[in-house]
């Protein structure tokens, strides 16, 4: 009788995907409004239920790597971060290339990367003159960079970086811009 009815729990499935609304479902079948998503073995799995359209994407990103934060001083934001919530740095390195310091704080296998500026020209002064401090980009870590940035390519998304390049911690890392991504400076780290 599972069988049967499980079967048929598809078929509603079916019908409500390729309908497209749960109300013409009920319209059609008479279904009580409650009944939504099947279970039992022959339910689709959630993956296949993402995806924008017939094509279903792999899922590229692994992790959250970062949340960086522009700061004014950083000494200051360590100690902040210390002293609100025991935080503590497990690297800090200069990037000279970028033109910040950055220290990174370890929370589970991501980070909060505190940024601040070493030189007048670098982005993240633009960014402190002309915003403040705050959330300055999100780091998504992927499997393989150069596959992530084709994707975003793809998908007709601008970038900064038209190739991955060298990142902090030995890291290969590729820019998407805000512009393109809901208005997120998105950073694509492969660790
Ligand atoms: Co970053």
């Amino acid at each position: 009788m599972w069988v049967l009815s499980s079967a048929l729990s598809a078929a509603r499935w079916d019908a409500v995907a390729s309908s497209g609304s749960v109300q013409s479902m009920n319209q059609t079948q008479g279904q009580p409004a409650d009944v939504v998503a099947p279970s039992g073995p022959l339910a689709p799995s959630p993956k296949d239920r993402v995806g924008p359209g017939p094509e279903r994407l792999p899922a590229l990103l692994t992790e959250i790597d970062h949340v960086a934060i522009a700061v004014e001083d950083l000494d200051a934001a360590i100690d902040w971060y210390r002293q609100v919530f025991g935080a503590e740095v497990v690297a800090r390195e200069r990037v000279d290339r970028d033109g910040v310091e950055e220290a990174l704080l370890g929370v589970a296998d991501s980070f909060i990367q505190l940024l601040t500026p070493i030189r007048e020209d670098s982005p993240v002064a633009k960014f402190l003159q002309t915003r403040g401090q705050g959330i300055h980009h999100v780091g998504y870590r992927v499997a393989d960079c150069a596959t992530a940035l084709e994707a975003v390519k793809r998908a007709g998304v601008p970038t900064i970086d038209a190739q991955p390049r060298p990142g902090s911690r030995g890291t290969t890392v590729a820019f998407v811009h805000p512009k393109g991504a809901l208005g997120t400076l998105i950073e694509l780290v492969e660790a």
